[in-house]
This record gives structure tokens, sequence and C-alpha cells, in this order.
């Protein structure tokens, strides 16, 4: 679906999200951070403080985590969903689940994550954005499509992109954690967010080239219920 700007694009995945919360109150929500979804989690607190919507019941899983920043770090993916998310709405703090970059043994990391979302009984809605080279969550070109909850390196284009949040270059982390790429397409549903002429050429790619671990984001031509919200500027190469 093409949004006419930013702003409408961040109100239908608002509620699109707020929509899945109201056919199930208790639904598993894969979240993703990055500046694309900051206009969506906005539309969320706004509809929670209206007393639209209640996420008491939700419980909710992350794509992604750095790995080598303190857990109390401002630009961790803790923070950024503290910021957004969990400190404006009902979202109880014991069914917000992140990977954990400081782990010691982050093998064991790994599995525990995906324990966690089978448990949970899998992820009912995933939002997922998209890198300029086809990453979704941190799975950089390369990664197999069998891939579950893993370590990663991370490309220098993706710290080149993430510099932006950070004082300097050097203090972009290296590694990340992320649910792999089977771990993504076994959610239920799942709404891509994208947003900007940078990301027309990446977006075309996802939809249009051939299904290829050279760009991750083709994997999602194999799952049977996408939804890609993408504004105008985003979907000029369509
Ligand atoms: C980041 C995140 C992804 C995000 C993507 C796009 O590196 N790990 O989860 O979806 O890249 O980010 P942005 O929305 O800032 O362009």
């Amino acid at each position: 679906r093409i949004c006419k700007n930013y702003e409408d694009l961040s109100t239908k995945a608002g509620a699109r999200v707020a929509g899945q919360i109201a056919e199930k109150e208790n639904s598993v929500l894969g979240l993703a951070t990055g500046g694309t979804p900051e206009g969506m989690y906005r539309q969320l607190a706004e509809q929670y403080q209206k007393g639209a919507l209640s996420f008491r019941q939700v419980t909710t899983f992350n794509l992604d985590e750095y790995i080598g920043l303190p857990t109390s770090h401002s630009l961790n993916y803790h923070a950024y969903m503290k910021t957004h998310l969990f400190s404006k709405v009902d979202l109880l703090t014991e069914n917000t689940y992140l990977p954990d970059g400081g782990a010691m043994d982050l093998t064991a990391e790994c599995e525990r994550y995906e324990t966690l979302l089978r448990e949970a009984g899998g992820v009912d809605l995933q939002v997922l954005g998209l890198g300029h080279n086809g990453h979704i969550g941190f799975n950089e070109p390369g990664t197999p499509f069998s891939s579950t909850t893993h370590v990663v390196e991370l490309d220098e284009k993706t710290r080149e992109a993430n510099a932006r949040f950070f004082d300097k270059r050097s203090d972009v982390p290296k590694k990340a954690i992320t649910m792999g790429i089977e771990t993504i397409l076994a959610a239920r549903e799942i709404l891509v967010l994208v947003s900007g002429l940078d990301k027309a050429e990446a977006l075309s790619a996802m939809l249009y080239r051939e299904v290829t671990a050279a760009f991750p984001a083709t994997a999602l031509q194999k799952h049977p219920n996408v939804t890609v919200l993408a504004d105008e500027q985003a979907a000029k190469g369509l």
C-alpha cells in the first residue's frame, strides 16, 4: 500500500497494530527499531493516551540488539524501546523481550530467545523496517534463510547508516544479536514499513528481485501474509 507521506504511513501502521490488539488482546507483537517505526510508536502512544487501546495483555519481542553497549546505554535498543513505547503505554515489563547484547554466553542467549518465542506461541504480527542493503532485523546480505536468532558482524554500510544515532562512527557497535530470517518468516503476519527516497531501490529489489540470500528482504516474497506500507518517496522506483 502506497501512503501519501511518512505521517500517513505511521498512522496506517499504528492502525494495523491497534487492530491486531483489538482482534486478539493477548497478541504477540514482533517489534523493530530504527528511524522508520518512530511515527508508528507515536501513533500507538497517542491511541493509548486517548484510552482507545491497551497493551496490558500484549507480549512483545524485538528483532535485534547491539552487542558491546552496556545494558544501561542510552543508544541500545532497550533504551530506544523504553523511550518510544514502553514508557508510554501499559505494557507489562515482564512481557517485553529483547535479546540481551550484554549476555556472557551469547550462544546460550540466542537459544534462550528462540525458546521464549516458542513458549509465547510465536509472533502474530511482526513489524519490520528495511535496510538499504536489504537487511531485515540485522540479517545482512549472505545470511541463510534457515537462520534462527544469532550473532552477526554488522556490515560497514549498516554501521554507517546507524552512525547518525551516535556521536561518532567509531561508537557504532560492530556486532549484534538478531532474530534470523527463519525466525522472522515464522510470524503469522508481517508488516514492512519503508519510507524515503533513499529506500526506493531497496523496496523495488525486495519486491521484484529474484529471491536471493544476497538481498535478505527478498525472503519475504515466500511469506503468505505480508503487507508493505511505503510512502510515495520510497515507492518512486516501483
Ligand atoms: C536497522 C535495524 C533494523 C531496521 C533497519 C532500518 O539497522 N537493525 O531493525 O529496520 O536497520 O532502519 P531505519 O528505519 O532507521 O532506516
